[in-house]
């Protein structure tokens, strides 16, 4: 019994060295942690249980029979985060570089299936030099039987990658279609194809780190949801954004402990500038408004024109969408609407109420955005918030004008509260374009154009610049003081809890892509 049971204690030993101590040094010296060091930081201390730990590949093609590790480069099972269940897999970079075999692929096959039965969140912890190229097309089958549990698995549970590490060529595409991608400042990279590729191609000469790094990622592309500085940063991160979200698409986020007190904040009555070009910041208007440091943003480097994050509002967890005015003047553009756009699935797809904070002064104009199609991008918006059925509040700051009015979550796209506060213009668009155009010909003969044209703007401003016409026709359902806005908002997603919406049946809609 004593030497059967010394068989199973080397085999779970030589498992925990990966590729060995050397490659362990190895992975240490680049400032990252191993893939049992990230699993056991990030689950709660000794709930892990590994599956398949003992998985070897099974080729023989260059000389691979000699080369066996125990796990075959991934480490995959389940354990809890802050009590709650989750399914992961970790790659092993020291063994064969976290390259992805037909074996290593059917572990993280076997966890995700695990993850949709039992309705809990998947989590990939991804460090791989991709496809095993000794094992070539068996290896790209296994990379597409994840990729098709990921699409099975979108809007049922929460995906969430992580990447830790290199992460190119096909690999890049799971991650593209989970939830939300995290990536570690300077130590993990993204891309189709790396720079040796692309200089022979394009005669581009570009690092890594400027083809795909977290920098790169997180500013331009977008393709980074979130970033952190270092392993232990992004492993933290992800305990974080975990917080808000519900375990599956069947429940609703944890609501935490909460008693309604005195929810008056002044902070919130002096944010508007008298001057309505002037720009402010929208993060004020958020922390006025959510619990006290509750918001975790999502995308915060990218299109920063319109800011998404998760937040706790009276314990209560809630999605929040809002035009920044310190960039761009808050207008929608295309990265914007499509940040916003994904944002909202994702809350609509989890049972994650919104809360919409609107200052627009409509379309980025320009030919940039017209050829880059603002129009279907900008359409993916207002799609994506017509068809979310969960709970919508929208509360008007100041500017709603244009079509950007009826995008932002108003009341005629199926929006449940609109509050605006008294500072709100909500127009066609702005007093001064609006008299150049329709008073024309009165400016243009008068004696001082000048003085007709800010007279015409004051007569438009008067009866336009105001959320009162909109309130008489209800398509505002009261204006409020801003510093009773969080108690509006607290009792209004609390009336709005159980929520029934009946969609039409349909095989899937065609949001404009
Ligand atoms: N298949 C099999 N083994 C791989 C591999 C792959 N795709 N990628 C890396 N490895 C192995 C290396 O042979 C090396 O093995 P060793 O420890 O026995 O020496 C180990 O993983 C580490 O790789 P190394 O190149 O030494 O690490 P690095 O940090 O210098 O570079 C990469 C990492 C990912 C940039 C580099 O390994 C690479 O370019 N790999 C190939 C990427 C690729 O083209 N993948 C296929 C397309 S999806």
């Amino acid at each position: 019994m004593q030497d059967k049971i010394k068989v199973l204690d080397d085999k779970i030993a030589e498992a925990h060295l990966g590729g060995g101590k050397k490659r362990i040094e190895k992975q240490h010296e680049k400032k990252k942690l191993t893939a049992r060091e990230r699993v056991n930081y990030l689950l709660d201390e000794g709930s892990f249980e590994e599956i398949g730990m003992l998985v070897t590949h099974r080729t023989t093609d260059f000389g691979m029979e000699k080369e066996i590790y125990f796990g075959d480069g991934v480490i995959t099972g389940y354990g809890t985060i802050n009590g709650r269940l989750v399914y992961l897999f970790a790659q092993d970079f020291t063994v064969f570089g976290g390259a992805l075999s037909e074996t290593h692929a059917e572990k993280i096959c076997k966890v995700m299936d695990l993850a949709v039965k039992m309705g809990a969140p998947m989590i990939g912890l991804n460090d791989s030099g991709g496809a095993r190229i000794q094992e070539g097309v068996r290896s790209l089958g296994g990379y597409a039987d994840i990729f098709f549990r990921n699409v099975q698995a979108s809007g049922v549970i929460p995906q969430i990658s992580a990447i830790m590490g290199p992460c190119a060529g096909g690999a890049v595409y799971s991650p593209a279609m989970t939830d939300f991608t995290m990536m570690v400042e300077d130590t993990s990279y993204m891309f189709v194809t790396g720079p040796n590729v692309v200089k022979t191609v394009t005669n581009e000469t570009v690092t890594s780190e400027e083809l795909g790094g977290a920098s790169t990622h997180s500013t331009k592309s977008g393709v980074a949801h979130i970033t952190s500085s270092n392993d232990i940063e992004c492993l933290e991160d992800l305990k974080r954004l975990l917080s808000y979200l519900p375990q599956s698409n069947k429940e609703t986020p944890r609501n935490l402990p909460y008693e309604l007190k005195d929810e008056v904040r002044m902070s919130l009555a002096n944010i508007i500038p008298d001057n309505p070009n002037k720009p402010y910041d929208m993060h004020e208007v958020i922390k006025g408004v959510i619990d006290e440091d509750s918001f975790y943003e999502v995308h915060k480097n990218y299109a920063e024109n319109i800011l998404v994050g998760f937040a706790r509002l009276g314990g209560r967890s809630i999605g929040i969408i809002a035009n920044q005015p310190m960039f761009l003047a808050g207008c929608l553009d295309v990265n914007s609407s499509k940040k916003a756009a994904r944002f909202t699935r994702f809350c609509d797809a989890f049972n994650i109420p919104l809360l919409v904070l609107v200052d627009v002064p409509g379309f980025l104009p320009g030919t940039d955005q017209e050829w880059n199609g603002i129009i279907v991008h900008g359409a993916k918006l207002l799609y994506a918030l017509s068809e979310a059925t969960v709970p919508r509040v929208t509360v008007i700051t100041r500017k709603a004008y244009g079509g950007a009015y009826d995008v932002m979550n108003s009341k005629h796209i199926g929006a449940d509260m609109n509050f605006a506060w008294p500072t709100a213009e909500i127009a066609v668009m702005g007093a001064k374009g609006a008299s150049e155009i329709i008073f024309k010909k009165e400016i243009h003969d008068a004696e001082d154009h000048e003085a007709k044209l800010l007279e015409k703007e004051a007569e438009y401003a008067d009866l336009f610049a105001n959320p009162y016409t909109a309130a008489q026709r209800g398509f505002v359902d009261e204006v409020i003081l801003p510093q009773d806005t969080r108690r509006k908002l607290i009792k209004a997603f609390s009336m709005l809890e159980n929520k029934v919406s009946v969609t039409p049946n349909r095989k899937h809609g065609n949001i404009p892509l």
